[in-house]
């Protein structure tokens, strides 16, 4: 069992660095997770990996063990009620009332490996043809650089694929390649994928339509969410629509960040300026 000055370290090192909040319980996770990291850097164990960390550290060691306290659990089409409110309400009435800059901006707050944009992105084109002579952004933004790069290669293997992903859309928009899958090369290049720490500042994010911030701030405490919320709904264009998880609570959203249904889906919209 990983000793309790080793977990006080880590999990102090980790909070600070990205608003992953390890609380006691955590232990096993944290130990299990560091000694495959220590394993694979070819240390002798956590002791070895704790001195490293504590007197000797690099910028880059630092990010490897944030890196392995991330959870990148995806698939596509998650929850599946976002991805039809985009088609039957949100992207229509943008259309129409974007009309004149001919724009629209997506962000995927912590893509992981990419099946959240990927599924935007699909939305878009399979029923969107018009968007395509539109300026389209979708940015995509991780703090682990690992899931940023697979997501910007766009393979993905055969698990993967059979999660979310209806086979129509497999067959239209992946290719077989050995016994990987990958994605179109239209739909990648609709994608900005990118580094980024919720915990920094928004850098290039700004006047975004629609974002999705799911499943990641259920690992940050109350203060460190809100604030992320807030900077979220700041970087939002007026009448621009949030999905969190949808287990998520939006406790810490400002107060003109009002609650909207779309069928079964829920999300926030920013309202007027
Ligand atoms: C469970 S995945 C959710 C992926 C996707 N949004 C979805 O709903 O399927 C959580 C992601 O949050 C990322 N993450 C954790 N802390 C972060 C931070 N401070 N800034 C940006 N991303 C972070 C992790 O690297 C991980 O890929």
């Amino acid at each position: 069992m990983i000793s309790p000055e080793h977990f006080r370290f880590f999990s102090e090192l980790v909070r600070s660095s990205s608003g992953i909040s390890l609380q006691k319980g955590k232990e096993y996770l944290l130990e299990s997770r560091l000694n495959e990291l220590s394993r694979v850097l070819g240390m002798r164990g956590i002791d070895e990996l704790y001195r490293k960390a504590k007197f000797n550290s690099s910028p880059r060691l630092k990010d490897q063990i944030v890196e392995a306290m991330t959870t990148n659990e995806t698939y596509f089409f998650r929850d599946q009620h976002p991805f039809q409110a985009l088609k039957d309400h949100i992207i229509p009435e943008l259309l129409d009332k974007k009309k004149d800059t001919r724009s629209m901006s997506f962000w995927s707050a912590a893509c992981s490996t990419g099946q959240e944009p990927y599924s935007i992105a699909m939305t878009i084109t399979e029923h969107f043809p018009e968007l395509l002579n539109w300026r389209v952004d979708i940015h995509a933004t991780d703090i682990s650089q690992a899931a940023v790069n697979k997501g910007k290669e766009g393979r993905f293997t055969q698990v993967e694929v059979n999660r979310g992903l209806p086979v129509t859309m497999l067959v239209k928009y992946f290719k077989q390649q050995g016994a990987f899958w990958m994605i179109d090369e239209k739909l990648k290049r609709m994608i900005r994928f990118r580094k980024m720490n919720l915990l920094t500042p928004f850098i290039g994010i700004n006047r975004i339509d629609v974002v999705f911030c799911r499943y990641v701030l259920i690992y940050f405490d109350q203060p460190t969410k809100k604030a992320i919320l807030e900077k979220i709904a700041k970087v939002m264009n007026p009448g621009g629509y949030l999905f969190l998880g949808a287990t998520e609570s939006p406790a810490g959203l400002p107060p003109w960040m009002k609650r909207v249904n779309f069928g079964r889906a829920v999300c926030w919209k920013k309202e007027q300026d």
